[in-house]
């Protein structure tokens, strides 16, 4: 039962003392003064802690079980983290007081811009940018801007090869950049070949993501960047898979000249639900000047202060320095975690997404069997073909079974795609449970395929019409005369 229906008139969850000071009257503008009751539910306090506890039961989190979202790095963030986070000292900071009040937080984020810089191999942060896709924005501006001021306007194609994230062609675009698409070759890498036949002078750059949707290694980096080199173009690294290679490679030293991060996957922050998120940028010494402003810089005598002159800044691209608390729970994240840590992290989310693969593979098909990073794709189609089973509803099985679903039908060049993430957070025995069960969905498959098809059954809401769902989202309660309006 929903909170408002449970809601009887003068119901409290409250008790306040007897007033011991004069009522004040307001003196307030009388088009100001509400009319009509404000309409919330008046209940007690156990309804109140009935109604959440209820709520956060319907709920998937990775807190209650494994959550192998492909491409979306949902592993567990140390609670740790949140705690400080949260603390008084930081959370209750306003961004318009000064700068001498603000010294600790101006330190956490010139020391982050620094940990950033050695983590990727770049000279230069921004923290401003607010997730991922708005990082790869800021990074296209910057390359405009660079060709701009080089006075090579008609530098217009960005190249990004098929296996790439979904938001990058959207991000270049969003600039007025001619998107080209390069095709991946047989191993699922940039087709370098293919890659030759568009370069010309009118190449502004390449958004590389690495490793690839398909959680591929690009082996052939480095003639990738410098062929684009040679072309005039810049080359833009998504890092937001960085949690497959932090302390083993950067893309620095891979040649790339811009990087985006996403703290809310790699650097303890939850991804997703439309939470707040951090998507840094990093540029070589050569596009420092680029960046948005204000960066963070040590002053004189240890002080640290905003830095608002930048000669070609694109300027601001949120408002005052990013999402703070998510600044600060990487920065607790990598200062806890060490450099030794941050490369076992990457280590032990490639040894778990490999043993998936390999014990997968044991009944389905890799998209491309070989070594992964932190991901791989399962390709569905002979299930589909031969069974009359979608990815889909194998995936819905799946809830009934405890698990959330691995992302699906992405990436598009895979059919009937399945892109699983385990993330290093995950014991080998919760791998084993969830291999378990994707072979019994396929023993389910051949003998009872309605059981898929009418997945899930143990959830609040079966199937749903998702285009309505996104289309017409009702995210709150209405009373009922106003509902189906
Ligand atoms: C490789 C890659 N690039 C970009 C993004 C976009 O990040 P965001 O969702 O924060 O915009 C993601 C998201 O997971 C990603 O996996």
């Amino acid at each position: 039962m929903l909170i408002f229906e449970r809601s009887r008139n003068g119901r409290s969850a409250y008790s306040l003392p007897p007033m011991d000071v004069p009522e004040s009257v307001l003196d307030m503008e009388p088009h100001l003064i509400r009319k009509v009751e404000p309409g919330l539910p008046e209940v007690s306090e156990l309804q109140i802690v009935r109604h959440y506890t209820e709520l956060s039961r319907k709920n998937y989190a990775v807190d209650v079980g494994f959550y192998p979202l492909g491409s979306c790095t949902m592993k567990y963030n140390p609670k740790l983290n949140d705690a400080l986070a949260e603390s008084e000292d930081l959370s209750f900071l306003h961004p318009y007081q000064d700068e001498a009040d603000l010294q600790g937080a101006l330190e956490l984020m010139y020391n982050l811009q620094n940990m950033l810089c050695e983590i990727t191999g770049m000279d230069a942060f921004s923290l401003q940018p607010a997730a991922g896709a708005h990082g790869e924005l800021t990074g296209m501006l910057i390359i405009r801007k660079y060709h701009k001021v080089n006075g090579n306007t008609h530098k217009k194609k960005i190249l990004i090869p098929d296996s790439a994230h979904g938001t990058n062609p959207a991000s270049a675009a969003m600039v007025g950049f001619e998107v080209v698409e390069i095709k991946s070759d047989s191993e699922g890498l940039v087709d370098v070949e293919e890659l030759k036949k568009h370069l010309d002078e009118n190449v502004a750059g390449i958004m590389l993501t690495n490793p690839n949707t398909l959680g591929l290694f690009e082996k052939n980096v480095s003639e990738v960047v410098q062929l684009v080199h040679e072309a005039g173009g810049l080359a833009y690294y998504d890092g937001a898979n960085l949690n497959a290679i932090m302390g083993i490679a950067k893309p620095g030293e891979m040649g790339f000249d811009i990087v985006h991060l996403n703290l809310h996957k790699t650097f303890s922050t939850p991804h997703g639900m439309g939470g707040p998120g951090s998507g840094p940028v990093g540029v070589k010494k050569f596009l420092e000047e680029y960046l948005p402003v204000p960066l963070i810089q040590e002053g004189e005598g240890g002080s640290y202060t905003f830095k608002y002159d930048l000669k070609h800044s694109i300027g601001k691209v949120r408002s005052f320095y990013g999402n703070f608390s998510v600044l600060v729970r990487a920065y607790a994240y990598i200062m806890s975690m060490g450099a030794e840590g941050l490369k076992k992290v990457s280590e032990m989310a490639v040894l778990n997404a490999n043993y998936l693969r390999k014990r997968l593979s044991e009944r389905f098909k890799v998209a491309y069997e070989r070594i992964c990073m932190h991901e791989f794709v399962l390709d569905n189609y002979p299930v589909w073909k031969n069974l009359g089973v979608k990815t889909l509803d194998m995936a819905k099985r799946l809830l009934d079974l405890g698990f959330h679903a691995p992302t699906i039908y992405f990436p598009l060049i895979v059919k009937e795609a399945m892109m699983i993430e385990p993330t290093e957070t995950e014991s080998k025995e919760e791998l084993d449970r969830f291999a378990e069960a994707m072979f019994r969905i396929l023993e389910e498959a051949e003998k009872e395929p309605d059981i898929l098809r009418e997945a899930p059954k143990t959830t609040p809401v079966s199937r749903l019409d998702e285009a309505k769902a996104s289309r017409h989202p009702v995210v709150r309660w209405r009373k009922e005369e106003e509902r189906g309006s």
